[in-house]
């Protein structure tokens, strides 16, 4: 178990450049089970849970060649369609392989995601939009079981924009003889680069701003695909620069992907110039308070929620921050309070009053995000901070230590024999 040593201080400096998105990356290495044919994804960096999606495939029976950030995934032979319990339990989005597995075989058996430290995170919303393209769904042991005789289109319109769901009905749907519709689907960035995937395997896929088209075909073939740039690291690199009142440049980002977070870094007192794929950020001496809410893209990514709280821990007053995408995506609260900031939880709110200055502290990971929020405070803070379990952060953050020091940060890895 590894462990990071944080001393906080100096503003951060310098330039960093993005990975490959993780969110994008894992449904597009899962769409390589539409096709037999070689399948390349490149800008892929080997994060806990792209090596675990890498297993799963494998456990399914596709071979991956795995070399400076590039997969190359051929088949080994006939496909199995159930995916283990053992891997499917350590990440939640193993249960994309249902929407391909049962687009090419009719069946897919795929264990229940059970609950998460952030929310229960159930899959009604996949399970139903495949009932409406003809599968029957079952449970069984634990495993959910979908079966078909037959597959077709259909307008599926969905009750929440779920980017999972979006995901697996997408690549399902890529597979389903006639046209399908999905209404109020989730048109997060990730989503346009799965769609371009998709494109790019032959499928013929329309994003419109409140529908997704799919027009099924009846075979995909290999294709090339590069992942697009990990909106959620840029957002935190941009946060950590703005929280110290550093300068510094992010290269390899998707500006456009990230207007929400760029316009509320900028209420907050940063100064942003963005020149091509380039933003530079100049953080203020003590950010102005800037209350947000959590929304489906465009709106606030939920994904950003916890490093924006460590922020506004500094701020120059009082502000909220409303979640809305997760019902318990608040567990890094109380260890920001332990390194001294002022946050009151009230159901979904969180009212954070700024102080002038955190202090190091001895604190805990309890979710991805929610580990990075607490790097951030820590570089800002007076003193040393540890913080253990950062085994949640390298989920998703690709050697952030690395990145934040490139940057100028005083941050070590330690790793703890257990
Ligand atoms: C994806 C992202 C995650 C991000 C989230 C929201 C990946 C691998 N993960 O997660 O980082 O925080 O989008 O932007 O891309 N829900 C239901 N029923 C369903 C499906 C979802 O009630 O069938 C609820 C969930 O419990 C949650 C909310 O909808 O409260 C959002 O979930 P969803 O958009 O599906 O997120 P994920 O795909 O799990």
């Amino acid at each position: 178990m590894d462990r990071f040593k944080i001393t906080g201080g100096g503003p951060l400096k310098g330039e960093v450049t993005v990975n490959g998105s993780k969110n994008a990356a894992l449904p597009v290495l899962v769409a390589s089970l539409l096709t037999d044919e070689p399948f390349e994804v490149s800008r892929l960096p080997l994060l806990r849970d792209i090596r675990t999606t890498f297993r799963i495939l494998e456990a399914l029976g596709k071979k991956i060649d795995y070399e400076n950030d590039r997969a190359v995934i051929t088949s080994a032979g006939q496909l199995s369609t159930s995916a283990p319990y053992d891997l499917v339990k350590q990440m939640r989005a193993s249960n994309l392989v249902a929407g391909p597995l049962v687009a090419r075989f009719k069946h897919a058996r795929v264990p229940l995601p059970g609950g998460c430290a952030i929310g229960l995170r159930p899959m009604d919303i996949h399970l139903s939009a495949f009932e409406k393209l003809g599968a029957t769904v079952a449970t069984e042991q634990g495993d959910i079981v979908l079966t078909a005789k037959k597959l077709r289109g259909a307008h599926i319109k969905f009750p929440f924009p779920s980017v999972g769901a979006t995901e697996n009905i997408m690549m399902c749907a890529a597979l389903v003889p006639g046209t399908t519709v999905i209404e109020n689907p989730a048109l997060e960035p990730e989503i346009a680069d799965l769609a371009l995937c998709l494109n790019e395997m032959g499928a013929d896929v329309k994003l419109s701003h409140k529908t997704i088209t799919i027009t099924g075909k009846e075979a995909m073939h290999g294709a090339k695909h590069r992942v697009t740039a990990d909106r959620i690291e840029a957002g935190t690199y941009l946060i950590a620069v703005a929280s110290g009142g550093g300068r510094a440049k992010i290269r390899g980002c998707v500006p456009g992907d990230l207007k929400a977070l760029l316009s509320a870094l900028e209420k907050s007192g940063a100064k942003i110039s963005v020149n091509g794929d380039c933003i530079e950020i100049t953080g203020p001496a003590r950010p102005k308070p800037v209350s947000i809410t959590t929304k489906p893209h465009p709106g606030f990514p939920t994904d950003l929620q916890a490093p924006w709280m460590a922020y506004m821990c500094r701020a120059k007053g009082l502000c909220r921050i409303r979640e809305t995408i997760f019902e318990n995506r608040f567990m890094h609260a109380a260890e920001l309070a332990r390194m001294g900031a002022n946050i009151l939880v009230k159901g979904n709110t969180a009212y954070i009053r700024g102080v002038e200055r955190l202090s190091g502290a001895i604190v805990m990971s309890s979710d991805l995000r929610g580990g990075a929020a607490l790097a951030l405070a820590a570089l800002s803070a007076n003193g040393g901070t540890e913080i253990q379990r950062v085994y949640h952060i390298d989920r998703g953050y690709f050697r952030l230590e690395e990145g934040l020091r490139g940057l100028g940060a005083k941050m070590l890895r330690e790793h703890i024999k257990e």
